[in-house]
């Protein structure tokens, strides 16, 4: 019984000394400049036109976080760790990416219902209910600055072809004029 005293005693002691070492010194954090702006603003933007200013806000405001602030997508570690889970990377929307390849019909439908899929990390949420047509037009007119001039008129061939296809008239494939680009044009 004394003998379990005693170690406890070594114990309280121990713990006596080391709450009176001096504490293991803490790295300083290392300060990042970054721009403040008030609550609910965003920077100032670079354009001029209305329609781009409007679907700028909108894009970096809603979209950027998830497809990027250059319409990047998920790109670098990150896309690998998604993929390496076996689930799907958020897409680019950008002149690397594949929007330039759908109607503006199809792409409008996307932003307003989303994609739901239970089994993604992210689903892409619908946005029927915060954006209106304007809002959607000008969102679109923003992302389409990324584009080439190749992928902007064959996607607004398409754009003609869906129209005419959804009024019962028949589309018709590529002309010369806007022809299906490359894989990577330059
Ligand atoms: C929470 C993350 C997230 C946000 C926010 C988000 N998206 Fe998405 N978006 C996704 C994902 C993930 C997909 C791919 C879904 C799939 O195919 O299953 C996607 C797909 C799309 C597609 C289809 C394109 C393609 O190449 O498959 C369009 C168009 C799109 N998003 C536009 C937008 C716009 C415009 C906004 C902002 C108004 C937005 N998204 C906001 C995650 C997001």
């Amino acid at each position: 019984m004394a003998q379990r005293y005693h170690i406890l005693g070594v114990l309280v002691l121990l713990a006596a000394l080391a709450a009176c070492a001096p504490a293991p010194s803490t790295p300083t954090p290392t300060r990042i400049p970054v721009t403040l702006v008030a609550p609910g603003q965003l920077p100032t933007s670079t354009f001029d036109d209305p329609v781009l200013r409007l679907g700028e806000s909108h894009y970096f405001r809603l979209c950027a976080h998830c497809h990027g602030y250059n319409g990047e997508g998920q790109v670098g570690q990150i896309a690998e760790n998604t993929i390496e889970l076996g689930m799907k990377t958020v897409p680019a929307h950008n002149a690397d990416g594949n929007l330039w390849r759908y109607a503006d019909q199809v792409i409008i439908r996307t932003i307003q219902l989303g994609i739901t899929n239970p089994l993604d990390q992210f689903a892409m949420p619908g946005f029927a209910a915060t954006l209106n047509d304007d809002d959607i037009q000008a969102l679109l007119a923003f992302i389409k600055l990324w584009w080439t001039d190749e992928q902007r008129s064959y996607q607004a061939q398409v754009t003609a072809n869906m129209e005419a296809r959804l009024a019962g008239l028949s589309g018709g494939l590529p002309t010369e004029e806007a022809p299906f680009p490359t894989a990577t044009p330059e």
